[in-house]
């Protein structure tokens, strides 16, 4: 299939992807300047930055980014620091095939600022979820979990970055299952068939 990569961060989950070979054909940033651009850049992939406040209202910053994936005949997304609710019409185009990585183990800790609110929580253990995106926030089915331990002396930073190698290592092989149509939806499960 030929995937778009959603971004608006620092892009480590996106060239975790690129050095996996996931079939990105176009990276769209919700935020000019961040990193996740210039590695789109330095691997030769189309980039568009779609910043929020270009389209105020998100109907018609969805329509822009509908019509943008199509013209790219784009069939699959991937979220990788999108930090933007995408619409339901968007949502519902591309049903079932658009996946998003997702720094606790959901429905634990929704939102912004995931890492963050754990700590604050004073939570043990954290994790990553990869999950298939439906309507709501950081809701749809999940594909992968994985725990990851909080330390008594972790800060955001240190955390985050033991968060983030797990991210590199579920989400390029949910993005290969998927695009292997190897990923079956039963209601709130997802079933997988391996090879
Ligand atoms: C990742 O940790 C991802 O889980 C998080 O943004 C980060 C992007 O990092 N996404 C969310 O919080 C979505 N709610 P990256 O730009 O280095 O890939």
């Amino acid at each position: 299939m030929r995937w778009a990569c959603l971004v608006g961060g620092t892009g480590s989950n996106l060239r975790a992807l690129i050095d996996d070979g996931a079939p990105i054909r176009l990276v769209i940033s919700h935020k000019a300047g961040v990193g996740a651009l210039e590695i789109a850049r330095a691997a030769g992939i189309p980039q568009v930055v779609l910043p929020a406040r270009q389209y105020p209202v998100r109907e018609e910053y969805d329509a822009a980014l509908l019509r943008i994936l199509g013209e790219a005949g784009i069939e699959a997304l991937v979220l990788a620091g999108f930090l933007r609710l995408l619409s339901d019409r968007v949502v519902d185009t591309y049903a079932g095939r658009a996946v998003n990585v997702h720094p606790s183990l959901l429905p634990a800790f929704p939102g912004l600022h995931a890492v963050r609110q754990a700590l604050e929580y004073g939570v043990r253990v954290t994790g990553v979820s990869v999950h298939l995106v439906d309507r709501g926030l950081d809701s749809g089915p999940i594909i992968f979990q994985e725990a990851v331990s909080v330390r008594p002396d972790d800060t955001d930073e240190t955390l985050s970055s033991r968060i983030h190698a797990v991210e590199h290592r579920l989400l390029p092989r949910a993005v290969r299952l998927l695009d292997a149509h190897r990923l079956e939806v039963q209601g709130r499960q997802v079933v997988i068939r391996e090879e």
